[in-house]
């Protein structure tokens, strides 16, 4: 199959007969096709396309491990970094920007720097200030005059970042190599004809995370009974620290270059000349950038930008400017936090003026209640808003907020409006009171409960109607139970008939019953039982999120059901056996202990099984190869980090040790093994390498030939 596709996008068909050119090939294909996508957002071939192109590679690399390589675009997603980020410092700080609020700000800035510049040209080049966190990513020449991707750093304090390689490495407009012929074509190499640095560079650019990923993100959250994050940059940046690389590639961040660091003391380059560079040399850069001499020119693009902001479809707070001569950069310098050649210009948040009308609460299936301020329709950066959330009692209380006050509504980008501050706080209009929670649920009149160090209040019937509504919906999602036929207007109607009372009545339903009500005939009855039928068979693992045992997800509810293998182990699992299964720590624990000593969640669970739903998934096997030794890791390994090898390790029932001693069973070293390798020589310890490594893992039994 691979060979036919291969050709018709390639025109070049690879020997079958030598695996390493078709693994070459493909990679070059699968590169060029990433960056199409990710980078231009043109494609020229469809997702089905690529995927072939990625299945044939990632077969080939299974039959030949040999040819691994940590660039692959297989590797994407990696293993995960085991014991949180490595600290490493910058090659030169990474520094802030100075920020303009208004066009005086501006005009000041403007005649600072040409009093400095002197003769020298002026000469500003505008990008837009993109909202997420600063990466800092090194790239190495290799060989053949190409470069890859070393390592990203996060900002850090400015001096030292974070080592996020392994996460950075799913971002997909992130080039995890670059051929020799696009260093060439950037003309980064030469300047007049001269070397104009070391073939290694840095690249730095932001990180953010595009609206849509965001959005989705959030709703994942909000299913999974967490807190939506408050905004995409702090979403990315926790994203970015996450050690999970699996959850880091599923939210799908971006990375803007804007800057390019060679190893020289200054780029050679310009600003702008520097963008080109990056943009030929395959990063994404934002195309929404221009240059003026004069700063009236500047003044226009500010006002083209807002007038932009809300297509962008990521979130940006201002425009940035630069001086684009590198000789006028010199001359004009530093000060201790920022360059004197550079401004940031700020938008102000988008906000409007208005007044809360009523406030609604909402209860969730967790049985939180959730105010939210109705307000009269205010018109803020282009969308009508005449809703904001007021996320709990506290944040009411401090705002002092009463029905009928006029409040200052913020929306940044997308993310729901809030109300930030009271205006008019000592004259409300009469007959005005403070807003307080109410003392019941506003749907089945049950006392509300606030339990302490906590700041939600609770509807605690765990049979109340707006809870099995929202529970059931939450069911009926596609990761879930996958229930396409029971939306909003369905889950009313059944509850409303008294159809359903809890979640297992569901299985009950029948043809008639469901005739009975409105707009349903027999065809899309039909439909909604089989797939209703169909869900029976979703597994463990769906079951346990359907259930809704507050703080597990998807991948908590997967983690559980391979450890446990079935509802019934789960179910008896003592609190410390919990803690112990990756990723649960004692909050979760503790969530699914609570749900499991509930008699009615028990008898929940019971009927569920009588009516024939799987209860029970694969389980994993762990192994215990390695179980008692100590390991000691040395030197760089050819497919494996030192964080991967440790977890292989670890995950095989082994033990790894910073040092050499008599206790050391193997030291694994690869190469350029420094002392380690030296001291586990005298001591006449046993010495792999990552293959070697591998054949323990895997078989048990030391090979027969380690290093010498
Ligand atoms: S240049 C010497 N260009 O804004 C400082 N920064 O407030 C180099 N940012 O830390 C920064 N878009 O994270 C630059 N086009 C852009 C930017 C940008 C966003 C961020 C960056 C920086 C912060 C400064």
């Amino acid at each position: 199959m691979s060979s036919s596709v291969t050709r018709s996008i390639h025109g070049n068909p690879s020997p079958a007969s030598d695996p390493g050119a078709e693994i070459e090939a493909l990679r070059e294909q699968l590169r060029h096709h990433e960056y199409l996508y990710y980078v231009l957002d043109a494609p020229v071939i469809t997702d089905a396309e690529y995927d072939t192109l990625m299945n044939r590679l990632k077969a080939l690399e299974t039959a030949h491990p040999e040819l691994l390589s940590p660039d692959s675009p297989t590797q994407r997603v990696g293993g995960r970094p085991a014991t949180g980020f490595q600290k490493v410092p910058h090659s030169r700080p990474m520094l802030s920007l100075d920020n303009a609020y208004n066009e005086a700000d501006l005009r000041d800035w403007d005649r600072r720097v040409r009093e400095l510049a002197g003769s020298l040209p002026v000469r500003y080049v505008a990008e837009l200030k993109m909202d997420g966190l600063s990466l800092a990513l090194h790239y190495e020449s290799t060989p053949d005059g190409g470069a890859r991707l070393l390592r990203g750093l996060t900002r850090g304090d400015g001096q030292i970042g974070e080592d996020v390689t392994t996460n950075v490495r799913t971002i997909k407009s992130v080039p995890l190599t670059v051929s020799p012929d696009k260093i060439t074509e950037s003309g980064i190499h030469t300047v007049d004809g001269r070397l104009a640095f070391g073939q290694d560079f840095e690249v730095r650019g932001e990180v953010v995370m595009p609206l849509a990923s965001f959005r989705k993100a959030n709703e994942e959250r909000e299913r999974e009974g967490l807190a939506p994050a408050a905004n995409p940059r702090n979403f990315a940046a926790g994203t970015l620290r996450t050690l999970d690389t699996k959850v880091v590639a599923a939210r799908r961040l971006d990375f803007y270059a804007y800057f390019l660091l060679t190893s020289a003391e200054y780029s050679p380059l310009g600003q702008q000349a520097a963008l080109d560079a990056l943009t030929t040399l395959g990063f994404r850069v934002n195309n929404h950038r221009n240059t003026f001499t004069e700063i009236e020119g500047v003044l226009g693009f500010l006002n083209e930008v807002e007038a932009l902001r809300e297509t962008l479809g990521y979130e940006i707070d201002g425009v940035v400017l630069k001086v684009d001569a590198q000789a006028t950069q010199l001359r004009l310098g530093y000060t201790g936090r920022a360059p004197r050649w550079a401004i940031a210009y700020k938008f102000t948040a988008s906000a409007g003026i208005s007044q809360i009308l009523d406030v609604e609460i909402n209860v969730g299936r967790t049985g939180k209640l959730t105010p939210t301020a109705i307000l009269i329709p205010v018109l803020i950066g282009g969308t009508t808003v005449s809703r904001a959330t007021l996320h709990n009692a506290d944040e009411i209380a401090r705002l002092n907020l009463r029905i009928g006050s006029w409040v200052k509504v913020e929306r940044g980008g997308d993310v729901i409006p809030k109300i930030t501050e009271v205006i008019v706080d000592a004259e409300h209009p009469e007959g005005t009171g403070i807003f307080s929670m109410p003392e019941t649920c506003p749907d089945c009149h049950t006392p509300v409960h606030r339990a302490e160090g906590e700041v939600d209040y609770r509807c605690t019937n765990v049979d109340c109607p707006a809870r099995l509504r929202e529970s059931l919906l939450h069911l009926s999602h596609r990761k879930v139970m996958n229930i396409e036929g029971l939306g909003e207007a369905m889950v009313q109607q059944l509850t409303d008939a008294g159809m359903v009372q809890s979640l297992a009545d569901l299985y009950t339903l029948t043809e008639e019953q469901l005739l009975t009500l409105e707009r349903v005939g027999q065809k899309s009855a039909q439909t909604l039982l089989t797939q209703i039928d169909n869900s029976k068979q979703a597994g463990l693992a769906r079951l346990l999120m359907a259930l809704g045992i507050r703080f597990v997800g998807e991948r908590t509810a997967e983690l559980l059901a391979s450890e446990f293998g079935s509802i019934d182990a789960l179910a008896v699992a003592p609190q410390e056996e919990l803690e112990r299964v990756e990723e649960v720590g004692p909050k979760v624990a503790a969530a699914v202990r609570e749900f499991f000593e509930n008699e009615k969640n028990l008898a929940l669970v019971e009927r569920l099984k009588t009516l024939g739903l799987k209860t029970t998934a694969e389980k994993r096997i762990r192994t215990d190869q390695l179980a008692g030794l100590t390991f000691v890791l040395t030197g760089t390994f050819p497919t494996l980090s030192r964080e991967e090898a440790k977890e292989k390790i670890e995950a095989a029932g082994g033990k790894v040790s910073g040092s050499v001693s008599k206790k050391t069973n193997y030291v694994v070293a690869g190469e350029e093994a420094g002392s380690k390798l030296t001291k586990a020589q005298e001591l006449g310890i046993a010495i792999l390498d990552e293959a070697g490594l591998w054949a323990l893992i895997t078989t048990g039994s030391s090979p027969k030939d380690p290093l010498p």
